[in-house]
Protein backbone atom coordinates (compact mmCIF):
# COMPACT_ATOMS: atom_id res chain seq x y z
CA UNK A 1 0.00 0.00 0.00
CA UNK A 2 2.93 2.49 1.11
CA UNK A 3 5.04 1.27 -2.62
CA UNK A 4 1.43 1.99 -4.01
CA UNK A 5 1.11 5.40 -2.88
CA UNK A 6 4.68 6.76 -3.25
CA UNK A 7 4.61 5.52 -7.10
CA UNK A 8 1.49 7.08 -7.06
CA UNK A 9 2.82 10.26 -5.68
CA UNK A 10 6.36 9.84 -8.48
CA UNK A 11 3.61 9.53 -11.10
CA UNK A 12 1.63 12.47 -10.25
CA UNK A 13 4.07 15.12 -9.31
CA UNK A 14 5.79 14.68 -12.99
CA UNK A 15 2.90 14.57 -14.72
CA UNK A 16 1.94 17.62 -12.50
CA UNK A 17 5.59 19.08 -13.61
CA UNK A 18 5.07 18.32 -16.89
CA UNK A 19 1.77 19.70 -17.38
CA UNK A 20 2.15 22.94 -15.04
CA UNK A 21 5.84 23.93 -14.45
CA UNK A 22 7.30 23.09 -17.97
CA UNK A 23 4.63 25.48 -20.44
CA UNK A 24 5.65 28.41 -18.14
CA UNK A 25 9.28 28.22 -18.47
CA UNK A 26 10.64 31.08 -19.70
CA UNK A 27 12.78 29.10 -22.38
CA UNK A 28 9.47 28.33 -23.92
CA UNK A 29 8.65 32.44 -24.47
CA UNK A 30 9.30 32.76 -28.00
CA UNK A 31 11.37 35.35 -27.94
CA UNK A 32 13.94 34.19 -24.58
CA UNK A 33 16.15 32.30 -25.60
CA UNK A 34 19.67 34.11 -25.62
CA UNK A 35 21.74 34.21 -28.73
CA UNK A 36 24.28 31.26 -28.76
CA UNK A 37 27.17 31.39 -25.82
CA UNK A 38 30.65 31.46 -27.11
CA UNK A 39 31.30 29.35 -24.63
CA UNK A 40 32.48 25.94 -24.87
CA UNK A 41 29.92 24.31 -22.79
CA UNK A 42 26.43 26.45 -24.00
CA UNK A 43 26.00 27.83 -20.90
CA UNK A 44 24.71 31.17 -20.89
CA UNK A 45 26.07 33.33 -18.87
CA UNK A 46 23.24 36.25 -20.26
CA UNK A 47 21.06 37.92 -17.73
CA UNK A 48 17.62 36.48 -18.65
CA UNK A 49 15.27 38.30 -20.47
CA UNK A 50 12.71 38.29 -17.65
CA UNK A 51 15.27 39.60 -15.21
CA UNK A 52 15.67 41.96 -17.71
CA UNK A 53 12.02 43.16 -17.90
CA UNK A 54 12.10 43.23 -14.04
CA UNK A 55 14.65 46.00 -14.44
CA UNK A 56 12.84 47.86 -17.34
CA UNK A 57 9.22 47.71 -15.50
CA UNK A 58 11.13 49.37 -12.22
CA UNK A 59 12.35 52.03 -14.66
CA UNK A 60 9.59 52.43 -16.36
CA UNK A 61 7.45 53.30 -12.68
CA UNK A 62 10.87 55.60 -11.88
CA UNK A 63 10.16 57.09 -15.74
CA UNK A 64 6.51 57.83 -14.76
CA UNK A 65 6.95 59.34 -11.04
CA UNK A 66 9.84 62.00 -12.00
CA UNK A 67 7.73 62.82 -15.20
CA UNK A 68 5.02 63.21 -12.70
CA UNK A 69 7.00 65.22 -10.08
CA UNK A 70 8.28 67.49 -13.25
CA UNK A 71 11.64 66.04 -12.18
CA UNK A 72 13.58 66.06 -15.66
CA UNK A 73 16.98 65.94 -15.02
CA UNK A 74 15.80 62.41 -12.90
CA UNK A 75 13.14 61.78 -15.93
CA UNK A 76 15.98 62.03 -18.31
CA UNK A 77 18.57 59.94 -16.58
CA UNK A 78 15.63 56.89 -16.04
CA UNK A 79 15.09 57.03 -20.37
CA UNK A 80 19.01 56.52 -20.30
CA UNK A 81 18.79 53.49 -17.92
CA UNK A 82 15.99 52.27 -20.07
CA UNK A 83 17.68 52.56 -23.75
CA UNK A 84 20.07 50.55 -22.12
CA UNK A 85 18.24 47.95 -20.68
CA UNK A 86 16.39 47.72 -24.07
CA UNK A 87 19.79 47.72 -26.03
CA UNK A 88 21.31 44.92 -24.25
CA UNK A 89 18.12 42.64 -24.53
CA UNK A 90 17.96 43.39 -28.35
CA UNK A 91 22.03 42.02 -28.23
CA UNK A 92 21.42 39.41 -26.16
CA UNK A 93 18.46 37.99 -27.42
CA UNK A 94 18.55 38.20 -30.95
CA UNK A 95 15.61 36.40 -32.14
CA UNK A 96 13.11 39.25 -30.53
CA UNK A 97 11.61 40.77 -34.21
CA UNK A 98 13.15 44.11 -35.05
CA UNK A 99 10.34 46.08 -35.64
CA UNK A 100 9.30 46.16 -31.73
CA UNK A 101 12.35 47.08 -30.46
CA UNK A 102 12.53 49.95 -32.73
CA UNK A 103 8.66 50.87 -31.52
CA UNK A 104 9.96 50.44 -27.84
CA UNK A 105 12.98 52.76 -28.36
CA UNK A 106 10.66 55.91 -30.89
CA UNK A 107 8.62 56.77 -27.86
CA UNK A 108 12.43 56.99 -25.81
CA UNK A 109 13.10 59.31 -28.56
CA UNK A 110 9.76 61.68 -28.03
CA UNK A 111 10.18 61.39 -24.47
CA UNK A 112 13.64 62.33 -24.37
CA UNK A 113 12.57 65.66 -26.02
CA UNK A 114 9.57 65.97 -24.16
CA UNK A 115 12.34 66.25 -21.21
CA UNK A 116 14.52 68.31 -23.28
CA UNK A 117 11.84 70.75 -23.52
CA UNK A 118 9.96 70.12 -20.07
CA UNK A 119 6.79 69.60 -21.75
CA UNK A 120 4.77 67.52 -19.32
CA UNK A 121 1.67 67.46 -21.54
CA UNK A 122 4.29 65.57 -24.51
CA UNK A 123 6.00 63.63 -21.89
CA UNK A 124 2.50 62.02 -21.35
CA UNK A 125 2.12 61.47 -24.95
CA UNK A 126 5.55 59.50 -25.25
CA UNK A 127 4.84 57.60 -22.04
CA UNK A 128 1.74 56.04 -23.45
CA UNK A 129 3.04 55.32 -26.87
CA UNK A 130 5.44 53.30 -24.53
CA UNK A 131 3.28 51.69 -22.95
CA UNK A 132 1.80 50.60 -26.05
CA UNK A 133 4.89 49.29 -27.09
CA UNK A 134 5.39 47.28 -23.84
CA UNK A 135 2.10 45.70 -24.61
CA UNK A 136 2.34 45.26 -28.33
CA UNK A 137 5.62 42.86 -28.06
CA UNK A 138 4.42 41.25 -25.06
CA UNK A 139 0.77 40.01 -27.36
CA UNK A 140 3.74 38.79 -30.13
CA UNK A 141 5.60 37.13 -27.54
CA UNK A 142 2.81 34.98 -26.70
CA UNK A 143 2.71 36.72 -22.75
CA UNK A 144 -0.31 39.22 -23.17
CA UNK A 145 -0.81 38.04 -19.88
CA UNK A 146 1.81 40.27 -19.17
CA UNK A 147 -0.10 43.79 -18.96
CA UNK A 148 1.94 47.00 -18.76
CA UNK A 149 -0.23 50.18 -17.47
CA UNK A 150 0.17 53.29 -15.84
CA UNK A 151 1.80 53.46 -12.73
CA UNK A 152 -0.99 54.22 -9.73
CA UNK A 153 1.47 54.58 -7.10
CA UNK A 154 5.28 54.67 -5.98
CA UNK A 155 6.83 51.47 -4.94
CA UNK A 156 10.04 52.85 -3.94
CA UNK A 157 9.14 54.78 -0.12
CA UNK A 158 13.18 55.14 0.30
CA UNK A 159 13.21 57.80 -2.96
CA UNK A 160 11.73 61.19 -3.20
CA UNK A 161 10.55 62.09 -6.94
CA UNK A 162 10.34 65.61 -6.10
CA UNK A 163 12.92 67.60 -7.78
CA UNK A 164 15.89 69.07 -5.98
CA UNK A 165 15.78 72.55 -4.81
C1 LIG B 1 10.66 43.80 -27.82
C2 LIG B 1 9.80 43.06 -26.94
C3 LIG B 1 9.41 43.60 -25.59
C4 LIG B 1 9.23 44.91 -25.23
C5 LIG B 1 9.34 46.16 -26.09
C6 LIG B 1 8.88 44.91 -23.83
N1 LIG B 1 8.87 43.63 -23.35
FE1 LIG B 1 8.48 43.10 -21.42
N2 LIG B 1 8.71 41.13 -21.93
C7 LIG B 1 9.05 40.66 -23.19
C8 LIG B 1 9.15 39.21 -23.16
C9 LIG B 1 9.49 38.29 -24.33
C10 LIG B 1 8.87 38.83 -21.83
C11 LIG B 1 8.87 37.41 -21.26
C12 LIG B 1 10.28 37.05 -20.86
C13 LIG B 1 10.43 35.68 -20.25
O1 LIG B 1 9.49 35.19 -19.58
O2 LIG B 1 11.49 35.09 -20.43
C14 LIG B 1 8.60 40.07 -21.09
C15 LIG B 1 8.30 40.12 -19.74
C16 LIG B 1 8.03 41.28 -19.03
C17 LIG B 1 7.71 41.34 -17.62
C18 LIG B 1 7.59 40.14 -16.67
C19 LIG B 1 8.90 39.96 -15.95
C20 LIG B 1 8.76 39.09 -14.72
O3 LIG B 1 9.70 38.30 -14.47
O4 LIG B 1 7.76 39.20 -14.02
C21 LIG B 1 7.54 42.65 -17.29
C22 LIG B 1 7.16 43.21 -15.92
C23 LIG B 1 7.76 43.42 -18.48
N3 LIG B 1 8.05 42.54 -19.52
C24 LIG B 1 7.69 44.80 -18.53
C25 LIG B 1 7.88 45.54 -19.69
C26 LIG B 1 7.74 46.98 -19.75
C27 LIG B 1 7.38 47.88 -18.59
C28 LIG B 1 8.00 47.32 -21.05
C29 LIG B 1 7.99 48.67 -21.67
C30 LIG B 1 8.61 49.78 -21.00
C31 LIG B 1 8.31 46.09 -21.77
N4 LIG B 1 8.21 45.03 -20.91
C32 LIG B 1 8.62 46.05 -23.11
C33 LIG B 1 9.25 41.42 -24.34
C34 LIG B 1 9.17 42.79 -24.39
Amino acid sequence: MRVLLRDFLRVFSTVFLALVVLPVRSDEVPFAQPAPSPNAHGDSYAVSLSDAMQLTQLRHIKLWLAGKAKNWPLASYELAQLRDTFNKAAILYLNIPVPYIAAAVQPLVVLSDAVTAKDAAQFQRGFKALQAACNDCHKAADVSFIVIQTPTASVFPDQSFAPAR
